[in-house]
């Protein structure tokens, strides 16, 4: 069901228990379908997200002539084997998805078509120029519109590998140099700080030489050839929800199976532990290179703390979540080092500065993070700002505030958590449709 001008209630008071999954990791189903769809062979997907954001990455491997068919619950993708495509001029609309558009910025900088790139009101206000910038220092031919979408991006001659140093700690710009690179032929080196390493996890799996040290990636371009099957994880960023669900609310307790845990996304559990959180981890596996587990989580009592700087990075998508459990601890909780945030689907810290105080929680906003202050959360009205995490995070709060919640223009859910409302109504939640 499209949830477009759809406003969600969410009823006060309630527990949630369960054992549950979530769908498959966002961004590791990106990856494992741009590369896939650029690798020699066959290969099955099993497990993937199917949501929005996801769909506007298999249309475009599509024009890339991947070719791409669901089959059950899996996708079958054929590569076209790092071939550097011809066709006539295209037009792509991303929708709301960065990732998608960001990678994809490194594979069609090497084909020899233009390509025009767009996406919806929220990505068009998203920056560009992070990414652009390292790809035409690799010789590619790409315009921005001020730094942000629409992106031209014309044919060259070739990628040019260069070793690269990037400040941002962002998976999405060196993902979208390293897939450039494969198009080249020279060894390169990326110095980065540490942000999610899922491309270079399915790079390895794909055959493609790529070592890592502490602060850089070496990467020796090569072929890539299909490992025939990838199983994604359950997604950590959709888990998350459930999990501060299950801390913050009374006489909860919820077990989420087959969870993807790769290190460079579990900085939230180590804050909400830090807080006081019970939250135990179990079955530990490696599937495809990457950590898989379950997780066993149950009501906490939580304490303010200061977050360190250096987990800021690895929960970068769960700070809204951690601002709502921060706003049922005792005491002060201090955000700060999070800038980042201000880029996202929507400018998360402004969002949820916006939220907190519609919700009666105190809070002091900053330029690169807040201060929130425990207290009751009063039911009211809230705006999604066209995002998914802040419609989902506003919705999560009816687990402890006084009076229901209304979200406004929910739309967004379904470009990452597709089955949120059902799962969470299946483990105790009552949130519907309110005209
Ligand atoms: C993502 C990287 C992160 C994250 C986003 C998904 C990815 O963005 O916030 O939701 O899949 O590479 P940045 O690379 O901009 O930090």
């Amino acid at each position: 069901m499209s949830r477009e001008q759809v406003n969600l209630l969410a009823s006060s008071n309630n527990k949630i228990n369960g054992c549950i999954r979530v769908p498959g990791d966002k961004s590791i189903s990106h990856r494992a379908i741009i590369i896939s769809s650029i690798a020699e062979g066959k290969t099955q997907i099993n497990q993937y997200l199917d949501s929005a954001d996801i769909n506007a990455t298999i249309d475009v491997c599509r024009r890339i002539q991947a070719d791409i068919v669901k089959h059950n619950e899996s996708l079958i993708v054929t590569g076209n084997n790092l071939e550097r495509i011809k066709k006539e001029d295209i037009e792509l609309n991303f929708g709301n998805s960065g990732t998608s558009m960001r990678l994809m910025m490194g594979v069609l900088s090497a084909q020899i078509f233009s390509s025009i790139l767009s996406g919806d009101e929220s990505l068009s206000q998203r920056p560009m120029n992070r990414v652009s910038k390292p790809l035409i220092n690799m010789n590619a031919d790409i315009k921005t519109s001020n730094g942000k979408p629409p992106i031209f991006i014309s044919p060259v001659n070739e990628i040019k590998n260069v070793d690269h140093k990037i400040h941002i700690a962002s998976a999405q710009i060196k993902s979208a140099v390293m897939l450039a690179g494969l198009y080249g032929r020279d060894p390169f080196t990326i110095t980065t700080p540490k942000s999610r390493d899922h491309t270079e996890i399915m790079l390895n799996e794909f055959g493609c030489n790529i070592t890592l040290e502490s602060d850089s990636i070496n990467v020796i371009p090569s072929k890539l050839t299909s490992p025939k099957t990838i199983d994604i994880p359950g997604d950590i960023s959709s888990a998350a929800f459930f999990i501060v669900g299950s801390i913050i609310s009374k006489d909860s307790q919820v077990k989420i199976e087959n969870v993807g845990l790769n290190p460079l996304r579990t900085g939230f559990i180590d804050i909400l532990k830090m807080m006081g959180a019970t939250i135990e981890i179990s079955d530990l596996k490696t599937v495809n290179g990457e950590l898989v587990g379950n997780i066993d989580v149950e009501s906490s009592s939580l304490e303010g703390i200061a977050i360190p700087k250096e987990l800021i990075a690895s929960s970068i998508d769960e700070l809204p979540l951690i601002i709502l459990a921060a706003s049922q601890a005792d005491g002060k909780t201090s955000l700060r080092n999070a800038e980042e945030l201000r880029f996202k689907e929507s400018d998360r810290i402004s969002s949820m500065a916006k939220m907190m105080e519609r919700f009666n929680i105190s809070i002091d906003e900053f330029k690169d993070g807040m201060d929130i202050h425990g207290g009751i959360i009063e039911g009211n009205t809230i705006n999604s700002f066209g995002d998914h995490r802040i419609a989902m995070t506003a919705l999560l709060a009816s687990l402890v505030s006084n009076g229901d919640i209304i979200v406004e223009d929910t739309v967004n859910i379904d470009t990452s958590f597709p089955e949120f409302i059902e799962i969470a109504n299946n483990i105790g939640m009552d949130i519907k449709t309110y005209d």
